[in-house]
């Protein structure tokens, strides 16, 4: 693995190969991942209430707009149904519930039956980016199948307003750094202003490419988290946990983190009715081999629940081994779905303890495009039990 090739250079050159910088106190910049400052408009923060509101948008499968139609609505539905009715849901639901981040998991548009990416990829994220609402994506199995490869539809999605989306982090000066895939970014979410933790990132937020198809001849179905991203993933928790639990407001344990991708692990299968939220209403479509993302999530520790779309029928939330698993279910009309059973979305809320202003909880549900927008199958999805205080009396002992 690369880390094997570069850790003697590692060695010499310290903190110069991490991809994050050395420590906040030896850096202008307020914990950014890259190595520009950021100016305070650009950095993500829980709101005066101590709250941080995230829409999870999955499978939009934008194409064309006005003359694409909808798939698998009821057949009075049909008529006058396209791409728009995908527009007015995401215009709608920004206005009902005013997100702090809104995060699209893939197959953003539908590429096949897009005539050219970019003018698809700017109608489907036209209400987030008119929202001026900082958003971030990441590509699902469908974004390359038009006029642009994934390389370059992640970059445009990077170019486009208000998007705090990243092509892959910057290379390290270590080993070259290659990491497979387009969209490999982390995100930081500091405490509320005037709080004892407005210049931590109290809660992280990591955006990996599931990939789209598997490449190896003797491994048939989709794409799957390679090592190199699971190294950079690994070596960008544990720098943000140690940043979280040293210097200024050290904290004894690291701050929780949300993973949002688009293809399920293999570990979607653990479930059945009696331990998730939601339904399953059709096969977990994970890569028919498990390249270990889920374990590498466990160790490392922070990672609350990981958030993906690709299964548009399936909406459940399960929790295993500390780790809840969610799906958003289908969101856009030019996407397979099922009659009578409504496109949805999914929100994804934390709360931080206004005594410290770490996160206190993080709570998810999901919002249906009805005529009332229903809200459905609220659960809590992590809480710090933790009292933050030391245990005087073994202490003392000891
Ligand atoms: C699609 O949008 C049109 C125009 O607003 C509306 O009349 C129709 O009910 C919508 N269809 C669905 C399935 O939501
Ligand atoms: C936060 O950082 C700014 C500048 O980086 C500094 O002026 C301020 O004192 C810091 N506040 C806390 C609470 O650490
Ligand atoms: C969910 O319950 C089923 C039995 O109904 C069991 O086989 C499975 O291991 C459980 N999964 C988890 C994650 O607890
Ligand atoms: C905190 O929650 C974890 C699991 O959610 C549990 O194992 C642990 O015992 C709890 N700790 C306290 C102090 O309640
Ligand atoms: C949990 O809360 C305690 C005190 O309320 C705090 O010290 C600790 O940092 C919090 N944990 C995390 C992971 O934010």
């Amino acid at each position: 693995m690369a880390r094997a090739r570069c850790s003697s250079i590692i060695l010499l050159l310290g903190l110069l190969c991490s991809s994050l910088p050395p420590s906040p106190s030896a850096s202008e910049t307020t914990a950014t991942t890259t190595r520009r400052s950021k100016s305070e408009s650009e950095i993500l923060r829980f709101d005066g209430k101590g709250r941080f509101k995230i829409v999870q948008v999955a499978d939009m499968h934008y194409a064309d707009g006005e003359t694409t139609p909808c798939l698998d609505v009821l057949p009075e539905e049909v008529p006058g149904c396209s791409d728009l009715n995908t527009t007015a849901f995401l215009n709608r639901i920004i206005m009902a519930e005013n997100p702090n981040l809104i995060v699209f998991t893939g197959d953003n548009i539908f590429g096949l039956n897009a005539a050219d990416s970019a003018k698809s990829m700017n109608a489907a994220f036209a209400p987030a980016v008119h929202s001026k609402i900082p958003w971030a994506a990441v590509l699902g199995n469908h974004d390359q199948e038009s006029t642009l490869n994934r390389e370059e539809v992640m970059k445009h999605i990077v170019s486009m307003p208000h998007t705090l989306s990243r092509l892959n982090p910057p290379l390290s000066s270590c080993d070259g750094d290659h990491i497979d895939g387009f969209g490999n970014y982390n995100l930081e979410v500091h405490g509320p202003i005037g709080s004892k933790l407005h210049n931590k990132s109290i809660l992280n937020l990591y955006f990996l490419d599931s990939g789209d198809y598997s490449t190896v001849p003797s491994i048939p179905g989709y794409g799957w988290i390679k090592p190199s991203q699971q190294v950079w993933f690994q070596k960008t928790s544990s720098e943000l946990q140690r940043r979280y639990k040293t210097g200024p407001e050290a904290q004894k344990r690291g701050a929780p983190g949300l993973a949002f991708f688009h293809i399920p692990l293999p570990e979607f299968s653990s479930f059945d009715a009696s331990n998730f939220t939601g339904v399953k209403q059709e096969g977990i479509s994970s890569p028919s081999i498990n390249s270990g993302f889920f374990t590498t999530m466990v160790e490392a520790g922070d990672v609350k629940a990981a958030f993906i779309g690709h299964d548009h029928v399936n909406d459940f939330c399960g929790k295993l081994t500390g780790v809840h698993l969610c799906y958003a279910g289908g969101f856009g009309y030019h996407a397979y779905g099922k009659a009578g059973w409504p496109r949805r979305v999914r929100i994804v809320v934390a709360n931080t303890n206004p005594m410290n202003g770490a996160v206190k909880s993080i709570k998810t549900w999901k919002r249906l495009d009805d005529p009332s927008l229903s809200t459905i199958d609220v659960q809590t999805l992590w809480r710090n039990n933790s009292s933050g205080r030391r245990k005087k009396g073994i202490q003392g002992v000891i």
